[in-house]
């Protein structure tokens, strides 16, 4: 599956996945790992996605545990990775952490008594984590001259949380409402990426965010019905439908895009 193009030409890239143990970032791994790329990929543990990438691709990937929120563990991927394999050009922003439909009440409960220590919790894994991530492996890029950041936020960091789509749950007799620090966190990464756009431009460093929607993984039919009567496209995206955007912003063929927001949402947002 590589590609010829030299626009799209991804094969000597060293890249960075931070989450690489969830649905999407395995998906992002797969795609460049198919086009003949580096991948180190980074989670707090490995899983069975990563396994199976490490099984089909042992030569160009490798996993590392580390913890977006401590730039000691940060350093230390670094200084491994830059070992085996050199400084990194590509940093895919992929970890997060949101509130699961089984989480505990209070945290799914009305905004007015959203618990303090699950802002926290959020705010540092989602913002002081891709923070952290651009500070240690963009700074190492900005040195060297050369690299392409992609932050991964959510059509929840552009518009609000639709809260009628949850109101199946309310209906009943659950508490539940979109919690607002998932989404806060989604939209600070928005001007994350402006400042480092603008500090790094002639480091040759670009900086942009990959804004995406829900993806299909067996939600309940209830929830199902509600988003998809409501986005345009009529259905949740498939876990592998992002992966064009992401080595579009990886690769020469977005070479004059830095600061942006790539928005794909299956029409969302167009609404
Ligand atoms: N899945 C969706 O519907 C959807 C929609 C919009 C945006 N997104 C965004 O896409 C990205 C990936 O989503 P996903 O569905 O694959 O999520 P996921 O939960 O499957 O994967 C996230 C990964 O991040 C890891 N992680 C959490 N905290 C970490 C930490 N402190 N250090 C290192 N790794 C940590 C988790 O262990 C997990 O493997 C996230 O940024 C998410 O906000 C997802």
């Amino acid at each position: 599956m590589q590609n010829t193009d030299s626009l799209f030409d991804v094969s000597n890239e060293i890249v960075v996945i931070t989450g690489v143990s969830g649905q999407l970032g395995a998906e992002y791994a797969r795609a460049f790992l198919e086009r003949g790329s580096v991948v180190v990929g980074l989670d707090l543990k490995p899983s069975a996605f990563s396994e199976t990438l490490h099984a089909s691709f042992p030569e160009r990937f490798d996993f590392m545990v580390a913890d977006v929120t401590s730039g000691a563990s940060l350093r230390s991927a670094l200084a491994e990775l830059k070992a085996e394999w050199g400084v990194p050009s590509v940093l895919v922003n992929n970890a997060a952490i949101d509130s699961p439909p089984s989480a505990p009440l209070e945290e799914c409960g009305p905004f007015e008594s959203y618990p303090e220590a699950s802002w926290d919790k959020v705010l540092d894994v989602n913002l002081k984590g891709t923070h952290l991530c651009c500070q240690i492996f963009g700074g190492a890029m900005a040195k060297q001259g050369r690299g392409s950041i992609i932050n991964i936020a959510s059509i929840y960091g552009v518009v609000s949380p639709d809260q009628s789509l949850y109101e199946y749950r309310r209906a009943r007799g659950e508490i539940f409402f979109k919690p607002v620090a998932y989404a806060v966190s989604k939209s600070g990464l928005l001007n994350l990426t402006r400042y480092l756009a603008v500090y790094w431009a002639k480091r040759k460093v670009r900086v942009n965010t990959l804004t995406i929607a829900g993806v299909f993984n067996n939600q309940e039919q209830a929830f199902l019905d509600g988003y998809c009567g409501r986005i345009p496209v009529g259905r949740m995206a498939k876990a592998e439908e992002y992966c064009g955007a992401v080595l579009f912003l990886s690769s020469n063929a977005s070479q004059y895009m830095t600061g942006a927001n790539l928005v794909i949402d299956g029409g969302w947002t167009a609404i």
